[in-house]
């Protein structure tokens, strides 16, 4: 029987950017897609603060909301943190943990990163864990290497393909208008699937999907999200406007 490919998905993650006014794009998008036969999941990540608006706007439609990070625990003193309960209580029902921004503005590791996603599936929320290499690392060849002991460290107890999503983003790619090429983005989503299969067995392995992100643009959105095992696009800049947004989804219809 042939292997069923997931359903992908493309997620817009606001990162820090977003106010009141900003909900006129989540408008745009919502009657947008109105109509269009899609075949993909659609979320926005917007900053906590918009949450809740962003969920009720999109309630009638397909769009789903996910959170920006999480603590790992579900409450407790911890000034300015958000717990994934409090995530799940907005109405969320995903939150990216382990982005690179993260990891070098916070300096999480990979295991402060178990530890989110891990509350992520406590919470019932899907877990997005971000992983990717610097442009350093790839100069000197430990792009495999350095994504293996990430996906491996940083994967939640209890990780399944209906829980997990794993976010490929090379921290060099990121804002900077620069891609990976279409064989550099085979070869590492290529890598993490076999990983996923040893970690988490072949079944659920070859069903978790992979997103790949970084500078995914209505102009090339086509062509990486063909690329084998890409399921999908975690896309920053791109999507804070509806019109690039759904250029991206479009490469889905
Ligand atoms: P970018 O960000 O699309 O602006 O490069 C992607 C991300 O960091 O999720």
């Amino acid at each position: 029987m042939a292997k069923k490919t997931p359903r992908a998905l493309v997620a817009g993650n606001w990162k820090m950017n977003g106010t009141k006014t900003s909900l006129r794009e989540v408008r745009l998008l919502v009657s947008m897609l109105k109509g269009v036969r899609l075949k993909c999941d659609v979320m926005i990540c917007p900053p906590a603060t918009l949450l809740t608006k962003v969920r009720d706007l999109t309630r009638s439609s397909r769009v789903i909301t996910g959170g920006q990070d999480c603590h790992a625990s579900e409450s407790g003193a911890h000034t300015g943190d958000l717990s994934a309960e409090m995530f799940a209580d907005a109405g969320a029902g995903a939150v990216i943990v382990g982005h690179s921004e993260r990891r070098a503005d916070h300096g999480e590791a990979n295991g402060d990163v178990r530890a989110k996603a891990t509350a992520a599936l406590r919470a019932g929320l899907t877990a997005i864990v971000c992983v990717g290499e610097t442009h350093d690392e790839r100069k000197s060849g430990a792009t495999l290497r350095v994504i293996s002991a990430q996906v491996k460290g940083s994967l939640p107890e209890g990780a399944s393909a209906d829980n997990t999503i794993i976010a490929y983003e090379p921290v060099w790619a990121i804002g900077t208008g620069l891609t990976a090429t279409a064989d550099e983005v085979a070869q590492v989503h290529r890598h993490i699937r076999k990983r996923l299969s040893a970690l988490v067995g072949e079944e659920q392995g070859s069903r978790m999907r992979i997103l790949y992100g970084g500078s995914v643009k209505p102009g090339n959105a086509a062509e990486l999200m063909a690329v084998a095992n890409v399921n999908g696009a975690l896309v920053g800049g791109a999507s804070l406007k509806a019109a690039d947004f759904i250029g991206i989804i479009k490469a889905y219809t």
